[in-house]
């Protein structure tokens, strides 16, 4: 199998998942959608009422909001990937139990081997805690930490924006970081400048 029917079939792998409860009271899971190929990847907690809906991350109030941020840096969500910690809502939007992001995670480390992103944005703390155990996110928003040829930077959860305006200007600012970053590890590795070929055509859903 090639990376991108990889990638497929972990994607319907997820749809019938039953590794946890969340299976149960589920009406969609949400594998991820976006760039199979792309440089980023965000990474968010767990899909909320809108995202078990349709069965795709971030389109309720938090993915307008990321839609936001990203435009702000000229992309949109077909030039990253976006995926979530936690493949199924957790009933009422309650907070993932460790041992459902244990029954995910293999899902997840299989989709960052296969897109290979230059950069992870983990977004609020579930996802920053995969990388930055016991950290503050209020401490190290923005703060990429690499890990090899790759860079992990921990944001607020757009959400958390939503809910506390005064992390938006946070939120833009740290978004705001990302092109350099990514320019920072092209230059490193000799890529920059070369042309990217469009990405193979998929459904992710
Ligand atoms: N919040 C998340 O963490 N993920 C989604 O997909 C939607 C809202």
């Amino acid at each position: 199998m090639t990376p991108l029917e990889t990638l497929v079939a972990i994607e319907s792998r997820v749809r019938t998942c039953q590794l946890c409860a969340l299976a149960d009271t589920r009406k969609n899971a949400v594998p991820g959608a976006g760039r199979p190929d792309a440089d980023i990847m965000l990474i968010g907690e767990g899909p909320g009422y809108h995202e078990n809906e349709q069965g795709l991350p971030f389109v309720g109030a938090a993915g307008k909001l990321l839609d936001e941020l990203l435009a702000a840096i000229g992309l949109n969500r077909e030039d990253v990937y976006i995926t979530n910690v936690l493949k199924c809502r957790p009933p009422g939007n309650r907070d993932p139990q460790p041992e459902e992001i244990d029954a995910c995670r293999a899902y997840l480390d299989r989709q960052i081997e296969l897109i290979d992103p230059a950069v992870i944005v983990t977004l609020g703390r579930f996802s920053m805690a995969r990388w930055f155990p016991g950290a503050r996110i209020s401490t190290i928003h923005g703060q990429p930490m690499r890990i090899g040829a790759r860079m992990v930077v921990p944001m607020f959860h757009p959400a958390a924006a939503l809910h506390q305006p005064k992390y938006r200007p946070m939120l833009h600012h740290d978004f705001k970081q990302l092109p350099g970053f990514i320019a920072q590890l092209q230059a490193e590795s000799g890529t920059e400048g070369v042309a990217e070929q469009p990405p193979e055509q998929l459904s992710l859903l």
